[in-house]
Parts: structure tokens; C-alpha cells; sequence
């Protein structure tokens, strides 16, 4: 009987839109839904029944190890204790299974992309039904029942619904540089559990660059021995990994830089490329190195340094650099099961090659007019390669041109409308010919507020069915093994919500409400970007108490774009972004941080619905802001790294009294114009940023002076 009630449920689902969603924390949204009244009350009686549709079909260990994870996590919120007996293999879908998951193809979930990632999930108040056609769909469902527990005065429940649930995009991704800083073996593991937590499915990792080589190979060893600093990850642990996240519905794509970012391949094996050695892994780009006369060179010279600067890179005249890869491509392609591998090929200038005669004289005798033809020759020879190990090539966009096979992916990464560094099309016009990933837009390393990732242009005109999807990106010259978890989450959780859910999701500002429970819920559930953070900042105080200091650095953001990052490369080679401790504020704050979230939606509902209960929360920040100067005064003392936001502590302090003045005014009606300008220009000033750092709350007291809200910006410029 409960199960005739259950496929009623779920087949009796429709669409809802975003009035319904404003009650659930759903993350990403699912694409139809329908809550119904009632709830579903957790006891301890929970019985699982986890079976297949059809008896050919054998039990499957992942899902059984999914759901114990599962229970261990609603155990732990609940502080309920469900019985392992409720989870053996084999549990028959009796009428006692108050829980059961249905999914008539039980295999592993496949190493590709693209399988049929759709589950309904159906809750009444005595009964909870999943089917899904596939693991995958039955691992997603799991994610989104979590998110669905909430609690009242009677204790804990999941709201009755109805949710039919399947991918906008097939590829929701997560690319990861771990050359740059190495992201150790159990911070994988937490960023994985992250990923599928959002529904992402692959996760990209960028496994080689000039600073780094990070695998163990045993074809050839002086590649990690010599290519890295000790940090790799040996075969054992990779294979783990890959296993780890195939568990949990996620491919893992490897990314092999070549023929440039290739310095640490060369460490070992300087014969590969196209100048002599020697080599060793590290920053490519030394400005202070190739120019010490000029001590603050430009922003803008970044890109004559990417035009015009000899880059290690690749021989592609040599013959040996193929068999080389040959047998490294086929010892990795039996590490990664994924079938697809990526080759990077951005950013080759081809200055090294120019330098080099006997590689000019080569493409004389072949006919090539340019560097560009070169690049294209080594890339049609590495995709050979590949379709040798049945590995479907991906590159950024640089591998695009009108000769490349149709199969080959092509990775989009700039913007379309950049001035500084040549785009090589739309994603749209790029799919016409080869299937298309898109990263432009989702660069998480520029320290961009999570909406403008969320309302990318270029995932909203993405209309060719050969569009895969995208990925969130994070590069890591930045970001080491503390920080990065705060470098990716939350904002990630918006890119995945945004390749998972229908288009027509588009409200931010729920899209923030909603960011901010996830957020708490993945560092409960093991990620570190709340913890580190706390970590850091005691860190900085060295031990003295962090409430007042916090007060402060919860509104604080570093600079957007690749400013820092500049400023780090213009640093001489011993002050290298590598070599310098990444524990400065601007190295621990959080991006788009979450106080300044609720601050702006405070601001919002007093200013449009004059909300009493906004008024008296803005007036609480604003008056603990005003005091916290006083408080932090005593902490800046010698402490040459908090000294950095100094500046910002005062303007806290005075742009606070400022706003809660504002609201004085409002009140008695006491606005007028020359106060309005008087108190903008003051607080223009203070949005200027020391050491890398801004106030971001800046805007929203704005807004209380002039007494209306201002949209927020629809883009940041990269520089
Ligand atoms: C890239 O950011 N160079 C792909």
C-alpha cells in the first residue's frame, strides 16, 4: 500500500516556482517540485529499504555505503540513533521500509559524463520513496533529503513534497590547481564530499604547471622527484582519490599542462624542451628578475609579459617528446578511468620556439607560417595520443582553430570581451564545432561576490546542446592548503546551482539565503572554511581573543580581480607567492563575506518596506561597528600584520556612526541634500583599499544615506 502511495506522490509532482522555494534551503533548486502539507517526523525507527526494481539485478555496495554516510550525518544533526540493521544489503522493499530507494540499473557509477543523473524523491508524512534510473540519481537524492531536515518545537522532520529532479547541464565541475600550492590528500577528500553535497559531477584537477609537478610517476620518476618540492600525490593515493569521488558520483579529469606551464616537466627531463636547461619547478613570470630597474611596473604590463616573455615549453619537433608522452599518457589513463584528459595548452606565446633555430628552420621545411601553426601540430599530435589511450581530449580555448577534430573539448576561459588577452570566440560559436565547457565567468580566484559568478552572461546564453556545462575555477598561487577551502565555498555552491538548476532560477537574493545555510552546513559536515578562518585570526592576534578583531574582518574582502596577485608577482623571486606565507588578512579573510550578505538584505528591506524589525538589526551592527575600533586598538600594537587593516578599523568605526546618523535623520526627517553629499564624499573615501583589503560594506551605508538602494555592479574589471 505505501508503495502505490508513494509512485502517486511522485508521479502526482509539477513545477513551483521561487514563492515555494523561499521556504525550503534547497541548494541547488531542484527543477520541479511541489510542497505538500504535512510533515514526515524522524524517530529512531527509520527503516531503510534499498532495492532494485527488477530481481536480475545485483545490490549495489555504493549505495549502501551512501546511505549509512548518510544516516551518520542525519544521526549527528538529529541525535538520533538509527540501528545499523536498518541498513543491511539485500533489505527487501517490505511495507515496514519507511525509507525506500528504488533504481533499476545498479552498477558502478560510470566513469564518464552524461548518464541519466535524474531522481524523484517523494515524502509523506509516513513514508519517503527515491527512484532514480541510475546510482547517480539515487546518490543526488540523498543530498537533497539532507538539505531538506529542519526542526521545530516537536523535533525533527522533513517537509511532505513532491520533487522530480534532473541537471540543466551535464558537466557541473570543480577545477582545482594544486601546482601552484599542493592541496594535500585529505583536503581533496573534503572538497569532494563539498562537490557532492551541490550535485557537481567532475572534478578537474590541474595536476601540473611550472611551479609543480603533483603525481607520483613510475614510468618516469625524476617527474614528481625533480618537478615538485616533495609534495605529490603518490599512485596509491590518486587512485584512492579518484575512487573516493567516484563513490560519490564524481569523475575525476586529469590535467596535464603542455606545451607550456610546462617548467616542471622539464626539472627532470630538460631534453623535452625547447630551450636548455636547466630547469627547476616554480613562478615563471619575474618581472623582478627580467626587470629590476622598474620597482611598480603597471598592471597593464602583465599582458606584454604573457605576449612577450620565454617561457619554458614543449619541442614539438622533437620526436622523443612524443613517445615520452606516449607512455606518460598511458600510465595515467590507468590511473584516471575518466575518459576524458586534459591537456591545458593555454598561454603559449610561442616566444620559446621563435628563440630556438632549429625549430624555426623545422617549420620552414613543414610549410608553417606562424608559432600558431606549431601549436597546432602539437596539439593534433597529443590528440592522437589520446584517442591511442581512448582518452577524449579537452583543452582551453587556445587548442581551438578550424583544423581541430570535431570531439575535442574546447575549455572557454576568457572573456569574450576582454581587452588584454585574445579570446577565441563564444561558447556558442564554439559549439557549433566541438563540444564546449565553459570557465569563463566562473573564476573564483578573482575574489568576485558569488552573484556576479551566478549570473554569468555566458551560461545564460549558452543555447547549443553542445555546450557540456562549466566549471567553477580556483588557481592557487593565492590559495594554499588552509585557505582554500574559503577560497571555493561557499561561492562554488552558486556556480553548481547555476549549471544545475532550470535558467529561469535567477533570484540572488534567495540564492544568498539559502548560500548562507549550505555554508554553515558544509563546515559542519567537515569542509574548513568557517574553521580555518577562526583559525587564522587567532593566528594574527596570537592567541589574544578574536571577537573584536572578527567584527571587523567579517566585513572585509580583498581586492577584486588579479590586483593581489600582481602585486605578489612584481615581488622579487625570494618574496615569491609561493615562497610567502599566505597568512596575511588579505590571505585569510573571506570573499564575499556572509555578514555583508545580511547587512545589505537588512538594508534592503528597511529602505523598500521601511521593516522595523531590519531597522533594529542594521542598528545593532551599526553600533557594534562603531565601538570595535576602540576594542581593537590595543591588538594592532607591534602587530605589523593587523596594522594592515588599520585604517579600515577607523572607517569602520566612522562610516558606522555615519549610517546609524542616517537612520536618525530618516526618522525625524531630517535628510537634506548638502548632508547627503557631505556624507558620501566621506564615505567614497573609504572605500579605497590598503594592503589588498576593502570595507565592503561601504555601499550599503551609502544606501542609508541617500535612503534608497543602488544596484550592485554587473561586472568587476579582471585588472
Ligand atoms: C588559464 O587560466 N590560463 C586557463
Amino acid at each position: 500500500m505505501k508503495k502505490i502511495i508513494l509512485v502517486a506522490l511522485l508521479f502526482a509532482c509539477c513545477i513551483v516556482g521561487n514563492a515555494q522555494q523561499n521556504t525550503l534551503n534547497l541548494m541547488p533548486v531542484p527543477k520541479e517540485y511541489r510542497l505538500i502539507p504535512g510533515k514526515f517526523r524522524l524517530t529512531k525507527n527509520l527503516i531503510f529499504g534499498i532495492g532494485p526494481t527488477s530481481a536480475h539485478h545485483a545490490t549495489n555496495p555504493i549505495l549502501f555505503e551512501a546511505v549509512s554516510r548518510f544516516c551518520q550525518q542525519l544521526s549527528r544533526k538529529t541525535g538520533l540513533v538509527f540501528t545499523p540493521q536498518n541498513l543491511e544489503p539485500g533489505t527487501k522493499l517490505d511495507s515496514s521500509a519507511s525509507m525506500s530507494i528504488l533504481t533499476p540499473s545498479f552498477g558502478y557509477p560510470d566513469a564518464g559524463v552524461g548518464e541519466d543523473e535524474s531522481y524523484g524523491l517523494g515524502i509523506e508524512s509516513h513514508v519517503i520513496g527515491i527512484t532514480a534510473s541510475n546510482i547517480d540519481g539515487a546518490l543526488h537524492s540523498l543530498q537533497t533529503l539532507l538539505q531538506l531536515l529542519a526542526k521545530d518545537d516537536d523535533g525533527y522532520y522533513f517537509p511532505c513534497i513532491s520533487i522530480r529532479d534532473s541537471p540543466r547541464f551535464k558537466w557541473r565541475g570543480l577545477m582545482l590547481d594544486v601546482a601552484r600550492h599542493f592541496i594535500s590528500y585529505d583536503e581533496m577528500k573534503r572538497n569532494i564530499d563539498a562537490m557532492a553535497a551541490v550535485k557537481m559531477n567532475v572534478l578537474h584537477w590541474h595536476l601540473t604547471d611550472d611551479e609543480g609537478f603533483r603525481v607520483e610517476s613510475k614510468v618516469f620518476p625524476l617527474l614528481h622527484q625533480k618537478g615538485s618540492n616533495g609534495d605529490y600525490y603518490t599512485q596509491t593515493q590518486l587512485k584512492e582519490i579518484v575512487k573516493y569521488a567516484a563513490d560519490r558520483g564524481i569523475v575525476i579529469v586529469p590535467e596535464f599542462d603542455m606545451p607550456g606551464h610546462a617548467q616542471s616537466w622539464f626539472a627532470g627531463y630538460p631534453e623535452l624542451a625547447s630551450q636548455p636547461g636547466p630547469y627547476h619547478p616554480g613562478q615563471r613570470m619575474q618581472w623582478q628578475k627580467e626587470h629590476p630597474e622598474v620597482k611598480t611596473p603597471p598592471v597593464t604590463s602583465i599582458a606584454d609579459i604573457i605576449a612577450n616573455m620565454v617561457a619554458p615549453t614543449f619541442d614539438p619537433t622533437n620526436e622523443n617528446v612524443y613517445d615520452f608522452l606516449d607512455k606518460f599518457i598511458g600510465e595515467m589513463s590507468s590511473i584516471f578511468p575518466s575518459g576524458y584528459m586534459h591537456i591545458g595548452a593555454d598561454e603559449n606565446n610561442g616566444q620559446a620556439w621563435k628563440l630556438n633555430p632549429k625549430i624555426m628552420d623545422w617549420m620552414t621545411q613543414h610549410q608553417m607560417q606562424n608559432t600558431d601553426d606549431l601549436q597546432r601540430y602539437f596539439v593534433l599530435r597529443v590528440y592522437g595520443l589520446m584517442k591511442k589511450h581512448h582518452r577524449k581530449m579537452i583543452g582551453w580555448e587556445e587548442i581551438y582553430n578550424d583544423k581541430l577534430p570535431a570531439d575535442a573539448v574546447v575549455h572557454k576561459w576568457i572573456p569574450s570581451d576582454n581587452s588584454m588577452i585574445k579570446s577565441y570566440g563564444i561558447a556558442n560559436d564554439i559549439a557549433k564545432h566541438n563540444p564546449v565547457l565553459i570557465s569563463e565567468g566562473f573564476y573564483l580566484d578573482l575574489f568576485l561576490p558569488a552573484y556576479i559568478h551566478y549570473n554569468n552572461a555566458s551560461i545564460a546564453a549558452a543555447d547549443n546542446p553542445n555546450i557540456l556545462g562549466g566549471e567553477a575555477a580556483q588557481w592557487t598561487e593565492l590559495v594554499d592548503n588552509e585557505n582554500v577551502d574559503g577560497r571555493i565555498w561557499p561561492r562554488a555552491a552558486a556556480v553548481a546551482e547555476r549549471l544545475w538548476s532550470p535558467a529561469s532560477v535567477t533570484d540572488a537574493d534567495d540564492m544568498y539565503r539559502r548560500l548562507n545555510v549550505l555554508s554553515n552546513e558544509l563546515d559542519e559536515q567537515g569542509l574548513n572554511h568557517l574553521t580555518n578562518y577562526e583559525r587564522a585570526l587567532r593566528r594574527l592576534t596570537n592567541g589574544e581573543p578574536t571577537e573584536h578583531l572578527q567584527v571587523l574582518t567579517d566585513v572585509l574582502g580583498q581586492v577584486k580581480g588579479y590586483r593581489k596577485l600582481v602585486a605578489m608577482m612584481m615581488k622579487a623571486p625570494q618574496a615569491s607567492y609561493q615562497t610567502t606565507p599566505l597568512t596575511s588578512v588579505s590571505d585569510v579573510i573571506l570573499p564575499d563575506p556572509a555578514t555583508k550578505r545580511k547587512f545589505r538584505a537588512l538594508v534592503k528591506l528597511y529602505l523598500e518596506k521601511k521593516d522595523k524589525n531590519a531597522e533594529d538589526a542594521i542598528k545593532a551592527y551599526l553600533q557594534a561597528w562603531k565601538q570595535n575600533d576602540a576594542y581593537l586598538q590595543p591588538l594592532f600594537t607591534g602587530n605589523k600584520r593587523l596594522m594592515e587593516i588599520q585604517d579600515h578599523s577607523k572607517n569602520l568605526s566612522a562610516s558606522a556612526a555615519i549610517g546609524l546618523d542616517a537612520l536618525d535623520r530618516i526618522d525625524k526627517g531630517a535628510v537634506d541634500a548638502a548632508w547627503i553629499k557631505q556624507q558620501s564624499d566621506v564615505l567614497s573615501a573609504f572605500e579605497k583599499a590598503h594592503y589588498e583589503v576593502e570595507l565592503v560594506v561601504i555601499p550599503e551605508i551609502e544606501e542609508l544615506v541617500i535612503g534608497h538602494t543602488i544596484p550592485e555592479p554587473e561586472k568587476y574589471s579582471a585588472f
